[in-house]
């Protein structure tokens, strides 16, 4: 199974290295192709669909390898993958760096925040260094391709979490999460969820 990760990220990995070889993206392609991910993802790429994430502000690198992630397979989702195998290269290059290069969702609207959930996942946040990888202000980290966290839909973190613990999602080479996951629980995962989601 590990080794089988290996291979397909391997794969993924020449894909992109392939992709990059072409220049810089084209925005404005990338700004035509994005509309067929707005009925899910939303205008701008602030999303209001239950368990559909924000993609905007995301790190650039970030969304090309999980765009990659799906198209390959290795990341599953019933409903993505489709979406994803009919990207070439160049239209996940582009559409990634449009969304990139979005305004990033807000807590503005999200309605109040639990200060006590928020105490608690502020806790274990920092008990499990999630800023390590996700920074301090969980915008990301665009060299290890790791996700922005900030302002992130609630429901959609609680579902990655579970995810990650379950093993339904796979990652990439340095995807830690399965083993950042590894000791914790769905209260633990319903607190973090809800201080991420809630983080300015
Ligand atoms: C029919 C709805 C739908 C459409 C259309 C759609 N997506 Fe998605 N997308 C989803 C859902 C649902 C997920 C969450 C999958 C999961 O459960 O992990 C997702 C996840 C993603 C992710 C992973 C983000 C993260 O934070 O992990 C990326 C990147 C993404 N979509 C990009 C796109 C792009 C680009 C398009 C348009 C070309 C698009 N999607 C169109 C529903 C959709
Ligand atoms: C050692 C590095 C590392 C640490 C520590 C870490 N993460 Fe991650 N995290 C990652 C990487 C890499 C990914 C992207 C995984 C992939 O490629 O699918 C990720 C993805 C995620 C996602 C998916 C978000 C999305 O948009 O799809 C969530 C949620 C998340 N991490 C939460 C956390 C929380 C909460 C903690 C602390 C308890 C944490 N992470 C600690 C590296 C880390």
């Amino acid at each position: 199974m590990k080794l089988q990760i290996r291979l397909l990220t391997s794969i993924a990995a020449s894909c992109l290295s392939v992709a990059s070889a072409f220049g810089a993206p084209d925005l404005k392609a990338g700004a035509a192709k994005s509309e067929t991910c707005v009925p899910c993802h939303g205008r701008a790429g602030i999303s209001t669909t239950p368990e559909t994430p924000s993609l905007a502000g995301q790190p650039d690198n970030f969304l090309q390898w999980q765009l990659v992630y799906f198209r390959s397979g290795v990341r599953k989702s019933p409903v993505m993958q489709p979406m994803a195998v009919s990207l070439t290269d160049n239209d996940i290059r582009n559409v990634a760096a449009w969304f990139a290069a979005q305004e990033p969702p807000t807590t503005a609207g999200k309605g109040a925040a639990d200060p006590a959930l928020q105490a608690a996942g502020a806790k274990i946040a920092k008990a499990n260094r999630c800023a390590a990888c996700h920074k301090d202000d969980f915008t990301g980290q665009p060299q290890q391709a790791t996700p922005r966290l900030a302002a992130q839909r609630e429901d959609y973190l609680l579902k990655a979490l579970r995810d990650f613990k379950a093993g339904t999602r796979v990652g990439g080479g340095v995807a830690a999460m399965a083993d950042v996951v590894q000791p914790l629980g769905e209260g633990d995962f319903r607190a973090l969820a809800h201080f991420m989601a809630n983080f300015p």
